[in-house]
């Protein structure tokens, strides 16, 4: 297990820069979600930390080693690919004991650490069994039993649950956490999937076009994004944005419709253009609040989404609980002050509290 520190690290592929100065500190045993749009540069960092590329600037530390110049098999890093990459001609069993292999270890010493990772695993009647003969779950497992027996210091995953459909990846996902609380190794995590990252996490980091928007809690980042991009990037459905004005305590908008200001929109910030944002689940049924138009109604079960209408924006809401609103009613929403988020119109930025 390691810490792991990245300092102003970037990379060109070309004339194009790709990462454009990271720096990222993870801490011991700490599991670190990377998420972000496609295309911003997640898989590159990894295979960068990995030493599969070469940072064109910038330093990685791992431990106390500095690993930046060094090649892959110096790092003690293991990594866990979205394909992946099992040899198709080789057993579980030797799938899982190849890096041992190579590294020189006798039969008795990679026996023992294929066996144990497999009993952590629940593969162990699968160790004779070939790639194609098992589901895309096993194959998932054999492939993070391959990182585990090189006892790495530190574990990088790209996306390992993307190829599973939705019920296994949500096993697997609750597997990989057992796992962790299991092992406390580092973790650094890239996922397209919000929720995976919500729930794995210590940290999430939110990248954009090569750099770090946000890191920090899951619920912090939720609870207080410090731009629109991570606020609408995080929850799903997404927080929904109004654009308006600071005036009188509420956030006003082209229509006229008079929005919950929430706790910044005074002081100085009146008369700020801003983006009004709400959680789909913080828009209330209430007397007071503003007005909205259903426009189309969806029981899920344990909750009710609607689509509704309001200052001329489709706004999405989540109501926790079996709902009576029919398509074509008007219903009056209210948001708590301390549910409202504001985002300067221009810049994105999280707009704060001022006197
Ligand atoms: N070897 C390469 N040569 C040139 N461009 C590359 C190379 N590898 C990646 N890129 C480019 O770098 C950018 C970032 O790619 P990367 O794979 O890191 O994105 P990502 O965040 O992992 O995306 P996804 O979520 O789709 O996996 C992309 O525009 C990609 O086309
Ligand atoms: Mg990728």
């Amino acid at each position: 297990m390691a810490t792991m520190n990245i300092s102003r690290l970037r990379k060109s592929f070309g004339d194009t820069e790709i990462l454009r100065g990271i720096d990222l500190d993870v801490r011991d045993g700490e599991f670190v979600a990377l998420v972000g749009p496609s295309g911003c540069g997640k898989s590159t960092l990894l295979r960068l930390i990995a030493g599969l590329e070469v940072a064109t600037a910038g330093k990685i530390t791992i431990g106390t080693k500095d690993v930046t110049g060094l090649p892959p098999k110096e790092r003690d890093v293991a990594m866990v690919f979205q394909n992946y990459a099992l040899y198709p001609h080789l057993t579980v069993r030797n799938n899982m004991g190849f890096s041992l292999k190579l590294r020189g270890a006798n039969k008795s010493e990679i026996e023992r650490k294929v066996v144990d990772a497999a009993g952590i695993l629940g593969l162990d009647a699968l160790l004779d069994r070939y790639p194609g003969q098992l589901s895309g779950g096993q194959r998932q497992r054999v492939a993070t039993g391959r990182a585990i027996v090189r006892d790495p210091q530190l574990f990088l995953f790209d996306e390992p649950l993307s190829n599973l459909d939705a019920k296994l990846r949500v096993q697997m996902r609750t597997e990989i956490k057992a796992l962790h609380q299991r092992l406390r190794n580092t973790m650094v995590y890239v996922t397209h999937d919000q929720i995976e990252a919500m729930t794995l996490a210590n940290r999430i980091v939110v990248m954009q076009s090569g750099r770090i928007e946000q890191q920090g809690a899951p619920l912090e980042l939720y609870d207080r994004p410090a731009n629109a991009f991570v606020a609408g990037f995080l929850g799903s459905p997404s927080m929904n944005f109004i654009k308006g004005q600071i005036r009188g305590g509420r956030v006003v908008t082209e229509d006229g419709t008079a929005l919950p200001g929430g706790n910044s929109a005074g002081g100085s910030n009146e008369g700020r253009e801003v983006l009004w944002g709400a959680r789909p689940e913080s828009l209330i049924p209430a007397s007071q609040g503003f007005s909205a138009r259903v426009e189309v109604v969806e029981p899920t079960g344990p909750d009710t989404q609607l689509l509704v209408r309001a200052a001329s924006a489709p706004l999405v809401v989540l109501l926790r609980s079996r709902s009576s609103a029919a398509a074509g009613e008007s219903i009056n929403f209210d948001v708590d002050q301390n549910d409202v988020h504001l985002f300067d119109a221009e810049s994105g930025v999280r707009v704060d509290a001022k006197a």
